[in-house]
């Protein structure tokens, strides 16, 4: 292909390739930018700390959600990963919702195709279907109700006891729940690759070295490494955990940028992250969500560009288990 139509092709979905002035106040002009086009600036938690710190609302998936629902901007820009921005679009289909990069997926949203979804759905016809909300907008359609790691256990009860059910897409986090809840969930197979890095033995190796320290794990870790933890909650819960804790020191096992928001509420407490099986790389870096720049949040909101757009038929479809979900967890 020739560079002047690979060029067109990127222009075509968004993509903005523009030096930015070296002189420009980025954060100010962000600032600027957002009152004149009534702009709100929507985050989560595993965001780079200076991308953190200029979002309107920060938060983890549930409060995103909700966040998303109650706006009144014209504009939604979306700092977190693909299948947020689309909840955001499908709960504000009149809205502009604008992510900075359209690249920023999820492992975990990738792992569950919804036409192979859809084959494995129809095996099991008698059973109401579960979808974490790491999925697809096409997977939300084919979904009776949503739910994140902040519900998850409310709606599970929030079925009869005798209602045979399906969880998707993510089979740590549904295992967690079938062991917690005694339930016996059908699990899709996938999984977030974060959260299947951590690796046990550095994990227990390291806590050997800092005994006082407390493990804290988002249920996304893989069942060995959550058997080891005193603590399992989201992104939230864990933010909540650790200022209620009388610990002093914690090892993390979920991505870094929640550590930021944990040394601002305890800037007196110690936050290691938890080793990963390959410590060369940055695997607790979860790598679609820092996809997300201070430039490309800039050219975004100038341009208003990437745009997220989802069919009528998708938004209808995917927005009654959205709904669902914010009404259970009322
Ligand atoms: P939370 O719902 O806890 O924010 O988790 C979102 C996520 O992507 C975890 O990997
Ligand atoms: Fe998806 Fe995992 Fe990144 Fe969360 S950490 S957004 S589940 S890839």
């Amino acid at each position: 292909m020739e560079k002047g139509s690979i060029q067109q092709m990127l222009e075509e979905k968004g993509f903005i390739d523009e030096k930015i002035d070296d002189n420009i106040d980025l954060v100010q002009e962000i600032l600027r930018l957002k009152k004149e086009k009534n702009a709100v600036i929507l985050g989560h938690f595993y965001i780079t700390p200076e991308l953190q710190d200029i979002s309107d609302y920060l938060g983890d998936s549930l409060g995103l959600a909700q966040a998303a629902k109650e706006t009144d901007a014209d504009i939604i820009v979306f700092l977190g990963v693909h299948f947020m921005a689309e909840t955001a679009k499908i709960l504000n289909p009149d809205k502009k919702v604008i992510i900075p990069d359209l690249m920023a997926g999820c492992s975990l949203a990738a792992s569950a195709p919804a036409d192979k979804f859809a084959a494995f759905k129809a095996k099991y016809p008698d059973h109401k279907v579960i979808s974490y909300i790491n999925c697809t907008a096409a997977i939300k359609t084919l979904s009776d109700v949503i739910c994140t790691s902040s519900n998850a256990e409310k709606i599970v009860n929030s079925f009869p006891e005798d209602q045979p059910l399906i969880f998707a897409p993510d089979k740590n986090l549904g295992n967690y729940l079938n062991s917690k809840l005694g339930k016996e969930m059908v699990l899709w197979d996938g999984a977030c690759e974060v959260h299947e890095k951590y690796s046990l033995e550095k994990i227990v190796a390291l806590m050997d070295e800092h005994p006082e320290a407390e493990f804290i794990a988002h249920p996304e870790c893989e069942k060995p490494v959550l058997m080891v933890a005193k603590y399992i909650g989201s992104t939230t819960a864990l933010l909540n955990y650790v200022q209620k804790s009388d610990a002093k020191e914690f090892v993390v096992a979920t991505e870094s940028g929640i550590l930021h928001q944990m040394k601002k509420a305890c800037p007196d407490k110690v936050f290691i992250p938890a080793p990963s099986i390959d410590s060369t790389c940055g695997c607790n870096d979860c790598a679609y969500m820092k996809l997300n720049t201070l430039d490309k949040l800039y050219t975004a909101l100038k341009y208003e560009q990437p745009e997220l757009n989802l069919s009528a038929e998708v938004i209808e479809k995917a927005k009654e288990p959205i709904l669902r979900m914010l009404e259970i967890s009322l």
